[in-house]
């Protein structure tokens, strides 16, 4: 299979130098493509800023800003067997990039943001009939519910879902839940344990 996966968080400008981010590693997404590969599949990475050595194998695509890896999907996304959207993508993004440096003034700064493009909602929306598309979510409450919603309203295939407290760590415990398949707990796992299950559940919805 070739497998479209995006990692990392976006960097969303409000001045040549500044910008807002959040703590996405890029672990997850890149443990990923290393399952993928691992397991005799074609990967394509797209990864916004990390500090990650890239795996050997895959294509490369680095991006900055959501805008830029919205882009990026598009443009690889007919390509693909399978989406896996696992980078943390902004939701919001300054309205105006200044074009300069914006300077101290000592007086209160307001920012207005604008969302961004849902990448996942525009892949569910617009994929064909043999593609599978997999999102994850970032839920602190109703974890299965809200979840589930958004496997439907998104026309996802699998969705995995985290909470707050798996960001930036080793060990996790993540839900995983297919279109057709019931919850499935994976339990203080490494990112790595996770990659490869979920690798194994895309099969599986492949055959
Ligand atoms: N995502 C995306 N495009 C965006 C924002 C998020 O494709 N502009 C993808 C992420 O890659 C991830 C999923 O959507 O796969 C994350 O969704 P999440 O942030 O949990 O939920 P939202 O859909 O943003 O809804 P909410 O923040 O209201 O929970």
């Amino acid at each position: 299979m070739h497998f479209l996966i995006t990692a990392g968080g976006t960097r969303e400008y409000i001045d040549p130098v500044r910008f807002i981010s959040n703590a996405s590693s890029g672990r997850m997404g890149f443990a990923l493509a290393r399952a993928a590969l691992k397991s005799g599949h074609r990967v394509t990475l797209i990864t916004g800023a990390t500090a990650l050595r890239p795996p050997v194998a895959a294509k490369m695509v680095n991006v900055e800003t959501a805008a830029e890896m919205f882009e990026a999907v598009k443009k690889h996304f007919p390509r693909c067997d399978c989406l896996v959207m696992a980078a943390a993508v902004s939701d919001y993004t300054p309205v105006k990039r200044a074009k300069a440096k914006i300077k101290s003034s000592g007086r209160a700064l307001t920012i207005k943001l604008e969302p961004t493009a849902d990448i996942l909602k525009w892949a569910g929306a617009h994929k064909k009939r043999s593609q599978i598309v997999v999102g994850f979510a970032l839920e602190d409450r109703n974890v299965r519910a809200n979840a589930e919603r958004k496997l439907r309203a998104k026309n996802l295939d699998m969705i995995v879902v985290n909470t707050p407290a798996a960001i930036g760590v080793a060990r996790s415990t993540i839900e995983i839940k297919g279109r057709d398949f019931g919850w499935l707990r994976v339990r203080n796992a490494s990112k790595v344990t996770i990659a490869r299950r979920i690798i194994s559940r895309v099969e599986g919805l492949a055959e």
